[in-house]
């Protein structure tokens, strides 16, 4: 059929439907993920770590966003793109947050924008959508608040869960299509998707939401060691591009590459 949109996530829950989501920061991988079916594409703030190396998430501009923003939607004909808002360009008001998310949809293309955070940005939820702009939410484990949080950490463990319901009851209310839930407990996680109308994306959220994101370098086993709990190896391009880049690298001290058929004659 068709572009996957909003409503067919929204559809997805209703009708007991699940739905995958991968990260792609460019243009052929978003394209294969396209044509593999995946539903929602996103253009994770996760390029700080996986594409230039940074520690963190917080380093990477809306400039740098907007590149792979661009480089994502032009290898898309299927998939509804997501990209996330990046650390410091949202939160100091919903004015800042329209002008950013603009930025994002105008040049990079994009169909709609993620922001971390829970009730506190209800209103900067409420004027995305108010200038046409879908907003998927961001709660739980928040990647951004990395330094506030005390490190990579569980959230909405025991009598936080009831907190974490609020967060995603205030950003529903302020229309966000979607609630994304990172690294909680399976339990926290289904009392938020039982009090949601709209669908939850899970990572580290066990199996009861209704749709799942992973980063792609994670899954396809791309980064060594051996990762998070969360994350599911469905192959080891590691060991692929190392073997394949081996094979080059003594082809090309041997003299074996290029061969006859690799050259042009005269
Ligand atoms: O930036 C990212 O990749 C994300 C997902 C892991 C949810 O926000
Ligand atoms: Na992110």
């Amino acid at each position: 059929g068709g572009r996957v949109r909003v409503h067919h996530l929204q559809k997805a829950k209703a009708e007991g439907r699940k739905f995958a989501m991968l990260t792609a920061y460019d243009t052929m991988m978003a394209n294969l993920f396209d044509e593999s079916g995946i539903e929602v594409l996103l253009v994770g703030d996760s390029a700080a770590n996986t594409v230039v190396g940074y520690s963190s998430t917080l380093p990477i501009t809306l400039d740098e966003m907007v590149v792979f923003a661009k480089a994502v939607t032009s290898g898309v004909k299927r998939a509804l793109v997501v990209c996330d808002m990046p650390f410091g360009s949202y939160e100091v008001s919903p004015e800042q947050a329209v002008t950013s998310a603009v930025r994002l949809m105008k040049e990079g293309g994009v169909h709609a924008v993620k922001l971390e955070g829970g009730t506190y940005f209800a209103p900067h939820v409420r004027a995305l959508v108010a200038a046409g702009i879908p907003v998927m939410a961001h709660i739980g484990f928040t990647p951004q608040s990395e330094h506030a949080l005390g490190g990579y950490r569980v959230q909405g463990r025991g009598d936080a869960a009831g907190a974490l319901v609020e967060d995603a009851q205030a950003l529903e209310a302020a229309g966000a299509f979607a609630v994304l839930m990172e690294m909680v407990p399976t339990e926290a996680a289904r009392r938020v998707d039982e009090a949601l109308h709209v669908p939850t994306v899970g990572i580290g959220a066990g199996p009861v939401t209704t749709g799942q994101v992973l980063v792609w370098q994670d899954m396809l086993g791309l980064g060594g060691g051996k990762g998070a709990r969360f994350v599911k190896k469905y192959a080891d391009l590691r060991s692929i591009v190392t073997l394949a880049a081996t094979a080059y690298h003594q082809d090309v001290v041997s003299g074996t590459f290029p061969a006859p058929e690799h050259e042009f004659e005269d």
